[in-house]
């Protein structure tokens, strides 16, 4: 095989002209399968030489400054998965990795995923949203015994629409004593947020404060984050206080840290998003952190981390690069075996292109025209649900529905007449939050939204359980970083879905995120690699 040319701008010489390489085993020939395998062995340096005007490669010996060894053109340190990230935030929550997966809703994001990250030294987020707290607590008790001392985090979901659904599941985490939380889609802190992490705190007696209850707050914006960057306000606390939730204490020391140990900045992502650029983001927040806490001086630092759009390596080292301290992943989970999902929801993922997705209404913020990011490619739930949400501005009530409207609705979307959609939400919701009943039976505005919703809930349970017939409603959340994975792993094992795993496929995307960080380093040595090296194809180990 050809010895490979590289172009060598001698960047690196010409600041160390003198460097060499001296070692026992004898370099061999920069060859691209010899390359491509040193470069993948990222517990190794790797060496680029030179003798006799021909390239050379080693991944041992040392550096030297003796005249006789061999000429060194370019070298990489080893790249262990353990060193991408911060190492206090993965001291904190007790991982390998600076990597997570975000919580998805309706307990997508699964025990079995949840407990499978947890061991492997990464952490899963379980997807409480859109849960009622009999089945948090099921989850609860089964993450605690099996991940005893090993990290985990449960979601928070804000849902402005059913304050009571907030406050028995913080009640729950309390209860449990859930340390970390991962609290998202707020658009400022409400009490019941302000009473977990208040809970949870208590002076050491070296004077410094303990946070037993740790928030890892996911925003997209720069208002809901510099509300976690500094201390709730005095009111809420003291309002905590006269309900006995929390002691003047505690309420003392919550004015003394931020809210949120970390904020998970979310860039366009599957599920609620805002659709920002991870690029234009994070190095906003980060700044905000900054200037946040030179006003503030808190004893302990908030992490800024990044999620959105990262299902590959590349996109993984750029937030990496970005000065994230830690990343999350979400879209590319789902499309894992250990996900709550059925089967036809994963191949449809397993197929998609990062453009087929939509921004459809959003079932628990819907009133607010607040929207989710779903899956366009083979179910009509995007259109179906825009629809709805259309009729919802143009009318008062369902009676001022046009009747071929109605009819229309009735047939094709909900297969069923309104008045026993109507029905089931009474039913429905007397368990879950009877005040929403109380609201739509005072405003007919109110009943239309609780109806539509109808749609808009069962339509995720219906790809969830794989409902059969209603495949042309399913709503799937997933971002373009599902059309990204599936781009970049085709023609390999992870191109078929039965072999997607949740800490493999999060294992791929770190260790390629390492190759292309040697890879990059490399080049700023003058060093430029022929394109079957440019990429990192995940193998099956
Ligand atoms: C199916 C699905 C459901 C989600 N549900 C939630 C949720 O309930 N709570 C939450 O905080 N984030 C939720 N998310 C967001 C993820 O936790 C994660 O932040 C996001 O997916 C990262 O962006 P990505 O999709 O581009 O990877 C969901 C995402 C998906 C794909």
């Amino acid at each position: 095989m050809k010895n490979i040319e590289f172009t060598l701008s001698n960047n690196f010489k010409s600041f160390l002209p003198d460097i060499r390489w001296e070692g026992t085993i004898a370099p061999v020939p920069a060859e691209i399968p010899q390359i491509n395998s040193a470069l993948r062995d990222l517990e190794k340096p790797v060496f680029f030489l030179q003798k006799d005007n021909k390239t050379y490669l080693s991944s041992d010996g040392n550096l030297t400054t003796d005249g006789d060894g061999w000429q060194v053109d370019a070298f990489s340190l080893p790249v262990p998965l353990e060193t991408l990230g911060d190492d206090h935030f993965k001291s904190e929550y007790g991982l390998k990795y600076a990597l997570y997966a975000g919580a998805m809703a309706n307990g997508i994001a699964s025990e079995e995923m949840v407990i499978a990250l947890g061991k492997a030294g990464f952490m899963g987020s379980f997807g409480a949203g859109g849960l009622l707290p009999d089945r948090v607590e099921k989850a609860i008790l089964r993450i605690q015994s099996e991940l005893k001392e090993k990290p985990f985090l449960f979601n928070l979901l804000n849902s402005p629409f059913e304050p009571v659904l907030e406050q028995r599941i913080v009640e729950l985490y309390l209860k449990h004593g859930i340390n970390a939380i991962e609290a998202s889609a707020y658009l400022t802190l409400t009490a019941n947020l302000i009473h977990y992490r208040a809970a949870g705190l208590s002076q050491l007696p070296d004077g410094s404060i303990r946070i037993a209850n740790r928030i890892i707050a996911k925003v997209s914006r720069r208002e809901v984050a510099s509300k976690f960057l500094q201390a709730p306000s005095e009111e809420m606390l003291k309002q905590l206080v006269i309900d006995g939730k929390i002691t003047d204490e505690q309420s003392r020391l919550a004015r003394l840290v931020p809210m949120a140990d970390d904020i998970t900045v979310e860039a366009d992502s599957g599920g609620h998003t805002d659709n920002r650029p991870l690029v234009v983001i994070l190095p906003a927040l980060i700044r905000l952190r900054d200037a946040m806490q030179s006003k503030y001086q808190f004893a302990t630092h908030v992490r800024i981390g990044a999620a959105g759009g990262i299902g590959t390596p590349t996109s993984a080292l750029a937030a990496f690069m970005m000065g994230a301290a830690y990343i999350a992943t979400g879209s590319v989970n789902q499309d894992c075996m250990e996900s709550d999902t059925s089967d036809h929801a994963r191949s449809l993922l397993a197929q998609m292109e990062s453009t087929d997705v939509a921004m459809a209404p959003a079932s628990d913020m819907f009133e607010m025209g607040v929207k989710v990011q779903v899956l366009k490619r083979g179910t009509m739930f995007a259109m179906r649900a825009l629809k709805l949400f259309e009729l919802y501005q143009r009318y008062g009530a369902i009676e001022e529905i046009p009747a071929e409207e109605r009819e229309n609705l009735e047939t094709k979307i909900f297969q069923r007449s309104l008045e026993s959609v109507w029905e089931e939400c009474v039913k429905f919701f007397n368990e879950r939050d009877p005040r929403q009943i109380e609201r739509g039976l005072k405003n007919p505005k109110d009943k239309m939204a609780l109806i539509f919703r109808w749609y808009l809930g069962l339509s995720s349970r219906w790809s969830k359980t794989g409902e059969t017939g209603r495949e042309m409603d399913f709503q799937i959340w997933t971002g373009p970083s599902m059309g990204a994975f599936n781009d970049w792993v085709r023609g390999s094992y992870l191109e078929s879905v039965e072999n997607r795993r949740v800490v493999d496929v999060n294992t791929q995307i770190l260790r390629g995120a390492a190759y292309l960080l040697r890879l990059r380093h490399l080049e700023s040595q003058g060093l430029r690699f022929p394109t079957e090296i440019q990429d990192y194809k995940p193998i099956q180990a």
